[in-house]
């Protein structure tokens, strides 16, 4: 047995990319778990992984990274409080505001969620919140609600003196806000984890997908859509705003909050490679021959059965068809054929705002953000008031502190919505 598969094992047990906390970190916590159950070998500790449940738990406790604290990224409770808070409860008489933080870790998230809506005015007992975490250590003492410094960090900390108690050995949360937040322990990549659909009105899933590869990204992104409402909101960390955008997700305009809209039930179908590669090769041959391509289907609506007598599409159709395909192959995390097919678009179309707009957003969800503002750049010189280009832009220079770039975009695209309407 060799360390990798250790990282394979947490990898496919938890969705652990070992790479985004360094392999060490494993060697750590295996070499640890070893000394812990007397195992001189690898091999033995490996039999001792697989035979024990109690055992796999320990080895995730080893290397789970709990970091949290009370508003953490202040602007998305602001905006969390803004959208559901007093003027919510008056709008919806008897509805409960269900909300999920996942991951919860020490329960630092979820109680600012009540304590940032009960300083709004939110009637506490109309509020729900479940919260989730794959560590029963962190839950342990979410549940316990008493807090050291460590908690509470920056300046702003005048909640500390209007919600806590001050105690031997820290700071405790009294039991009306304690008893909003419903803690469970699961994994969000088991097959079980969360039954239903469309439960929450609001998910924060903070700062657990940067510990994820692409594929377990967006396996959990569709979790995530599952659970939420069609009109709710998503709250991420501001290094996973990308990714979401990349999953067809729209901003839901709260700066710096990092807050979206789930993409609308219809939007996310796919399309399959076969269907690409026909509508690439066919729009190549007709670049080639500037002449008009046969029977390449669009891909939008899937739906509906074809008429049978359709007219031919013209090259331009064909064209856009591609970026449509691209455009469904990126939604659903099949990035690099959808990047090729970007590429494939523009070498026979020549410049694209809409392309280069794309390749942005693939890049961006690689997390390749130096790339992504280029093509984002690339696309406004050819169409400066393109205005998802714009709006992406600024999350982006958001994202890296440049507030003030990000402000100058979206005035920019507040304009060129209300030209276009
Ligand atoms: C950095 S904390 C994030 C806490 C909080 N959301 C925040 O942003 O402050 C990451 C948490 O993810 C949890 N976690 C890691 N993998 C998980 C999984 N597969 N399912 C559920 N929780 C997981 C860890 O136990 C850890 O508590």
């Amino acid at each position: 047995m060799k360390p990798g598969g250790f990282q394979q094992w947490l990898k496919d047990t938890m969705g652990l990319d070992a790479s985004t906390i360094g392999p060490t970190v494993v060697e750590r916590a295996v070499a640890s778990r070893m000394t812990a159950c007397g195992c001189k070998q690898l091999a033995e500790y490996w039999q001792a992984l697989r035979a024990s449940p109690l055992e796999q738990q320990e080895l995730i406790e080893a290397v789970v990274v709990p970091e949290t604290w009370f508003f953490r990224d202040t602007q998305a409770f602001s905006a969390l409080s803004e959208t559901y808070g007093l003027h919510w409860a008056v709008t919806h008489p008897g509805d409960r505001l269900r909300l999920l933080s996942l991951p919860c870790s020490t329960g630092e998230e979820p109680y600012t969620m009540a304590m940032a809506l009960q300083d709004a005015g939110f009637p506490l007992e109309r509020l729900s919140i479940d919260a989730v975490d794959i560590s029963e250590r962190a839950l342990a003492k979410a549940r316990r609600g008493l807090y050291g410094s460590n908690s509470f960090r920056g300046r702003e900390l005048q909640f500390r003196e209007r919600h806590f108690t001050t105690v031997a050995g820290g700071w405790q949360l009294p039991e009306t806000v304690r008893s909003r937040v419903n803690f469970i322990q699961g994994n969000v990549l088991d097959v079980a984890f969360l039954p239903g659909e469309a439960v929450y009105d609001a998910i924060f899933c903070r700062n657990l997908l940067i510990y994820f590869d692409a594929d377990t990204q967006i396996r959990t992104v569709g979790i995530l859509k599952r659970l939420l409402r069609p009109q709710g909101l998503l709250f991420v960390g501001p290094a996973e705003a990308g990714l979401i955008l990349s999953q067809g997700f729209a901003s839901a305009q709260l700066p710096m909050a990092f807050a979206f809209r789930p993409p609308r039930a219809d939007s996310g179908v796919a399309v399959s490679a076969a269907m690409l590669a026909t509508t690439a090769s066919a729009l190549a041959g007709a670049a080639a021959k500037a002449t008009t391509v046969k029977a390449i289907a669009k891909p939008r609506p899937l739906a509906r059965p074809a008429p049978s007598a359709s007219p031919v599409p013209t090259v331009a159709e064909s064209a856009e068809a591609l970026l449509d395909a691209a455009q469904r192959l990126a939604d659903n995390g099949d990035f690099d054929r959808a990047a090729g097919s970007c590429q494939a678009y523009l070498q026979a179309q020549g410049p694209s705002a809409r392309a280069l707009y794309l390749l942005g957003l693939i890049e961006g969800a690689k997390g390749r953000n130096e790339l992504a503002e280029d093509y984002f750049r690339k696309a406004l010189y050819l169409q400066p008031q393109h205005e998802e280009t714009l709006m992406h832009l600024a999350l982006l220079l958001e994202t890296r502190g440049d507030a003030a770039g990000g402000r100058v975009l979206r005035l920019r695209a507040q304009r060129s919505r209300r030209t276009a309407g």
